[in-house]
């Protein structure tokens, strides 16, 4: 595992706003009828303005800016031409590289009115990060963080993706370790001081296995089961979690700080998932 100091990890919050604003050009246009295409657009135009380059795009040959994940698309969706419709879920991952260090978040939007299984496991999905936060202190052990995410998944009735994980990120946006979503505390390597993970829970309405389509990436649940996807990049602080890729609004208050939290959403905007 990697430890970055202390200027490191500003480079890497400063990697983080350029893709969290991204991501928030990406909010501003999701709609009934836009195109997935067009989101990634939006992206890539994003990122680049920002002075970063986007991390995704050619990475082992990903064709795009965006992860844009639809319904049953757990995870690495290729963006499409084809519209939204009211009532679809939608992961939207993103990634970008800024003076050699990377940022990688996700969240998963309702598209118009969504049944309330759809809402359910979309705040599922947020609560289970947030939980993964939490638990991301020094002297705490991996095993905690899955634990964690797991618990809260499991609790409210949904299903603990198990072939994707979540990764070490710095220099490189995946690095050692893989951070499972699901595990037992008190297991695994002890977090210290400097080390950044980006934890991904993906969760499905269903137990369910994933499959990768003939394309080499598109990762659909086997059973059709609604997926949701939600990613942050978090350091460990000797002060607690610093959440590299919160909202700026909250990014003060974020270090050494555990009060992330759902209102961290709350940013001001309307919120295509309509909470
Ligand atoms: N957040 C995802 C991951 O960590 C996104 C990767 S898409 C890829 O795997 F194309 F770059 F692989
Ligand atoms: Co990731």
């Amino acid at each position: 595992m990697i430890l970055k100091r202390p200027a490191e990890l500003d480079i890497m919050a400063e990697a983080a706003v350029i893709n969290r604003q991204a991501l928030e050009a990406v909010e501003r246009a999701i709609a009934v009828g836009v195109t997935t295409a067009e989101l990634n657009a939006i992206a890539e135009d994003a990122i680049l303005a920002g002075g970063g380059t986007p991390a995704f795009k050619g990475y082992n040959g990903f064709p795009a800016t965006l992860c844009t994940s639809v319904n049953d698309v757990v995870v690495h969706g290729f963006p499409s031409d084809e519209p939204l419709r009211a009532g679809d879920v939608l992961s939207v991952d993103i990634g970008t590289l800024y003076k050699g260090y990377a940022a990688d978040m996700a969240r998963t939007y309702a598209i118009g009115d969504v049944s309330d299984e759809a809402k359910a496991l979309i705040d599922a999905s947020e609560r289970s990060l947030q939980a993964g936060i939490d638990a991301m202190r020094a002297g705490n052990r991996l095993g905690d963080v899955a634990a964690a995410i797991q618990a809260v998944v499991e609790d409210a009735g949904f299903w603990v993706v198990r072939e994707f994980v979540g990764h070490g990120i710095g220099r490189a946006f995946h690095e050692a370790p893989n951070v499972p979503n699901f595990g037992r505390a008190g297991t695994g390597p002890v977090l210290r001081s400097g080390l950044v993970l980006a934890i991904e829970p993906m969760v499905t309405v269903n137990q369910t296995a994933v499959d990768v389509l003939e394309d080499g990436w598109t990762a659909v649940s086997a059973d059709g089961s609604l997926a949701a996807h939600v990613e942050h990049t978090v350091a460990v602080t000797d002060d607690g979690p610093w959440v590299l890729t919160a909202p700026r609004a909250s990014r003060a208050s974020e270090r050494g700080t555990s009060t992330t939290n759902a209102a961290q959403w709350a940013d001001g905007r309307a919120d295509p998932a309509g909470r």
